[in-house]
């Protein structure tokens, strides 16, 4: 029985028309991070922050899974054991159907509230109210994703940690491996003897550890790593 980890980053939604942060296009390029994805440049301008979340959320709303992210969920049905980390805030591998899902960095469907805590699925889009107050308490709403700076789940990472470190077979899709802890969970993998396959156009600092690189987007890498996995008998 294979046990098989996928770690996503933003490459898999790109052909979903989704922007990925660094590179040419990406988020990093229009948007500086420390103005809108800090916790910081939030209680500085609130409404602001909302305006670019409400911005990609409506993009995002007209976004539809990928080829890739639609192979992910067939892998997970004909496999024995499967765990898809994502650092991915868009939903998209839920939209995909995939199941056994961690997102390390939150969703951009999520709010959770500054005063009494409450976190729940707001998903009016575009926000009739910006700031967006709790329906509970009237407090100032939060989107629900891991900014810069802040500390990710524990339980969500010691989780992917734990499936990580027992992987016979990972995956890594669409992520410039630069961004910890996220980045050092194919790494860990590697060290506890998992194969892993990368998927990406361009190299990554994984790239040199890599046992199969697939230098593809992910839509045609997702169709070689199936083959393989078939060949492998890991499904
Ligand atoms: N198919 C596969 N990979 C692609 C494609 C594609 N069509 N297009 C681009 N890529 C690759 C790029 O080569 C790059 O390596 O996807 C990667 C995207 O890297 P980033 O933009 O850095 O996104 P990601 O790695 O997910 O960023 C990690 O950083 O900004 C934070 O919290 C945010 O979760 C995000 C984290």
């Amino acid at each position: 029985m294979s046990r098989i980890v996928v770690l996503t980053g933003a490459g898999i939604s790109a052909e979903s028309g989704i922007p990925t942060f660094r590179g040419k296009g990406g988020l990093w390029e229009k948007f500086r991070p420390e103005e809108l994805a800090t916790p910081e440049a939030f209680m500085r301008d609130p409404r602001l922050v909302w305006r670019w979340y409400d911005e990609r959320r409506q993009m995002i709303k007209r976004a539809r899974p990928s080829e890739a992210h639609r192979i992910l969920a067939r892998i997970e049905q004909e496999a024995e054991h499967f765990v898809l980390i994502t650092q991915n805030v868009d939903g998209l591998h839920q939209e995909a159907g995939s199941r056994n899902i961690i997102e390390l960095h939150g969703n951009i469907w999520r709010v959770r509230c500054l005063s009494c805590g409450q976190r729940y699925y707001l998903e009016e889009t575009p926000l009739r109210e910006i700031p967006p107050r709790c329906h509970f308490c009237g407090g100032l709403l939060r989107p629900d994703v891991v900014w810069f700076g802040e500390m990710l789940d524990p339980d969500v990472l010691e989780r992917a940690f734990y499936e990580s470190e027992r992987a016979d077979v990972f995956i890594v899709v669409g992520t410039s491996a630069v961004v910890y802890p996220a980045a050092h969970l194919p790494v860990v993998a590697k060290q506890h003897g998992a194969f892993l396959i990368e998927v990406n156009p361009e190299d990554t600092p994984l790239s040199e550890i890599a046992d199969v690189i697939i230098r593809e987007k992910a839509g045609t890498g997702m169709k070689r790593v199936y083959e393989i996995l078939k060949e492998r008998g890991d499904i």
